[in-house]
């Protein structure tokens, strides 16, 4: 949610800047803006005057710390438009910058609608300070008042702009130490980049709550709040953890905790396959992600299955295994897609472990009184790794002495350093706002975990080896659907101008149908209810007649003859109705208006055959009305507000 690229070195800096924004904008995409301090700008230019000097291995070029005189006379060039990046582009065209150094930001409003005065970079009173913020400041309203009095100029409603009067406030030369005092007065989750128009070519980063990762160059050094806007830049990443300060300048970089001591902090190598984004022909990253899931589910299992001893190893499960033998009870917790995942895993924990299981929407987790030992085990869901909720609730299982785990997409994110233990997901960027393929991959590893567990408990080598099975055999199903997509958009056509729709499944596929429902929804705005088939006639079915269609999910499982009961009584009240099915028998066929086939699977894996098609059925409705699919409005990827 909102994003920040900055760079420091020796290049021109706008066009980094817009570059960085443009892969960063599905984080949020309702304005945007960048700070520099430009060459030509009247001044002195700033004046060294050595502080510290460090001797850490990390810090081999590092140049002293910049101290300045006060005034130079220059300012920051702040340039910011309402919107997307591609109207911040057009506006710095004529504006010739000459600038090296900058900050820049595109957002997702919290505070303040979305407007050019309310885009960041946020600045002081001088027009020397410029600041970029993700995160939410909690206690700004205090802050802001306490400035007011003071005599600061406020010109936007949002929470980011009482950081720079702070840093006004506190600055007498050393911009480290003012970012210090500042950050020591904030409440909330940030992370923060800061430059001054007299501190030539330094970047102050701070991060607590908000992921910030610090990409190496070669005298060149970059700040991102994901590491796909640094992948065309660099592939050495440090990733911050919570209360650490970064400072970058063209000759050096160094990392502090707040209480101002230097950190020893490792440069991890990307793997750049990994961080590749682009469209390849497709119209929509969507599309090309829903495409992209024969690929994804199988890096989800590539080289965790023991075929010849019917269980799975997961390496990133290794250090706790003992104590996952010895635990009783899962908790899984995770907030939409990543929820209806979980929801799913409660199925797949009960079927194959002994496990106590329960699904929890991190949103709500902190408010309850749950009893949480060493005996519990708490499993967070998340693409982004960085979900405010998820990592709130993961924080708060922390202190109760819960072992967590993790399955998480992006590489050493907050819920991925935070956890004792998790997998991967090793699917590559996921770009569209709308998660498919994460989901697809997400229910597989969680699979791959239960039967690890389940295989120390109940369930036998010939269980484990038909799982196994099963589970490789899902790339091919999927592309088997995939064949069928102009037959699922001609479907999808006919059900275009529909204005609401009732999504029901039952058993496995009642996460399906919520995770379907949730497709349709987002990306077209067409309202969609899911709902567990057996809860529809108390109450939603009065909703039915012929203007409200029905998907009903129904494959061949324990669950199909009651699906069927639930099918007829929609059919009674002359609601049209779309089967996803694996049944190819009458008693399906005849109750539907239309029918997508799916191939079969076991039960417990037929979800991830069963959702493909229902998300390209939402993106071919969402494309013929002419919808913004890869940005839906009001949405942002990566959700680090609670
Ligand atoms: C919906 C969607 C969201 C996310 C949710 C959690 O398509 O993408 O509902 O699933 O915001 O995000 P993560 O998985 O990043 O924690």
């Amino acid at each position: 949610m909102c994003g920040i690229i900055c760079y420091c070195g020796h290049k021109q800096v706008v066009p980094i800047l817009i570059e960085g924004l443009k892969r960063l904008e599905y984080r949020g995409y309702d304005s945007a803006g960048f700070a520099v301090v430009d060459n030509k700008e009247a001044g002195a230019g700033p004046q060294s005057m050595n502080g510290g000097e460090t001797n850490s291995p990390q810090l081999k070029n590092l140049r002293k710390k910049t101290r300045i005189s006060p005034d130079s006379g220059k300012k920051n060039k702040i340039v910011k438009t309402q919107g997307r990046v591609g109207r911040l582009e057009k506006k710095k065209i004529g504006l010739e910058i000459d600038a090296t150094f900058g900050i820049a930001h595109t957002r997702w409003a919290t505070h303040g609608k979305p407007s050019e005065i309310n885009a960041h970079p946020q600045g002081d009173c001088s027009g020397k300070i410029a600041v970029v913020h993700n995160g939410i400041i909690e206690n700004y309203q205090e802050l802001k008042k306490e400035l007011q009095e003071k005599g600061h100029k406020f010109k936007s409603d949002t929470d980011t702009e009482v950081i720079p009067h702070l840093i006004e406030e506190y600055f007498d030369g050393d911009l480290e130490v003012a970012v210090l005092k500042a950050v020591e007065r904030l409440h909330g989750t940030f992370g923060i980049a800061v430059i001054h128009a007299d501190v030539e070519h330094q970047i102050i980063i701070v991060k607590r709550g908000s992921p910030i990762i610090i990409g190496v160059g070669k005298d060149e050094y970059y700040a991102a709040s994901d590491s796909n806007a640094l992948a065309p830049f660099t592939n050495r990443m440090i990733y911050l953890s919570d209360d650490e300060m970064a400072v970058l300048n063209t000759s050096g970089y160094y990392i502090k905790n707040l209480r101002n001591e230097l950190l020893e902090k490792q440069i991890e190598i990307l793997d750049a396959d990994e961080y590749r984004v682009d469209k390849k022909g497709f119209e929509h990253y969507m599309l090309k992600e829903i495409f992209e899931q024969p690929e994804s589910v199988k890096n989800a299992f590539r080289g965790r299955l023991i075929e010849n001893e019917g269980v799975s190893k997961l390496g990133g499960l290794e250090p706790v295994i003992d104590r996952l033998k010895n635990i009783k009870k899962l908790i899984i917790v995770s907030c939409g897609t990543s929820y209806y995942a979980g929801l799913l895993g409660r199925y797949i924990f009960e079927n194959l472990t002994e496990l106590d299981v329960e699904t929890a929407l991190a949103s709500e987790f902190r408010y309850r009184r749950l009893k949480l030992d060493e005996n519990v085990a708490v499993l967070a869901i998340s693409q982004s790794g960085e979900t405010a909720d998820t990592l709130a609730a993961v924080k708060e299982a922390k202190r109760k002495g819960a072992l967590l785990l993790g399955i998480v997409n992006s590489v050493g994110t907050g819920i991925a350093q935070i956890t004792d233990a998790g997998v991967y997901n090793h699917a590559g960027p996921e770009i569209g706002v709308a998660s498919t393929k994460i989901y697809t991959s997400q229910l597989v590893i969680q699979t791959l975990i239960a039967l690890m567990i389940g295989r120390y408990q109940h369930i036998s080598f010939i269980e484990g080896s038909e799982i196994i099975n099963a589970i490789t055999k899902l790339p091919e199903q999927i592309e088997e659907i995939l064949a069928n997509s102009k037959e699922i958009e001609e479907i999808a056509l006919k059900y275009s101008r529909y204005r609401d729709f009732l999504y029901i499944g039952r058993l496995y596929n009642y996460p399906t149908a919520m995770e379907g429902a949730l497709k349709l929804k987002e990306i077209s705005y067409i309202h969609a209810e899911g709902y567990p088939a057996g809860e529809m006639k108390h109450g939603p079915i009065s909703l039915i007649d012929e203007d409200f269609p029905t998907v009903a999910i129904a494959p061949d499982d324990l669950a199909l003859d009651k699906m069927i009961s639930n099918m007829q009584e929609i059919k009674a009240r002359n609601g049209k109705i779309l089967s996803i099915t694996n049944v190819t028998a009458h008693k399906v066929l005849d109750i539907s208006d239309d029918v997508i086939y799916v191939p079969g699977t076991l039960p417990i894996l037929q979800p991830i055959l069963n959702i493909v098609p229902l998300q390209l059925f939402a993106y071919y409705i969402a494309n013929e009305r002419g919808c913004d699919i890869d940005k839906p409005r009001n949405l942002a990827k990566s959700v680090t507000v609670e």
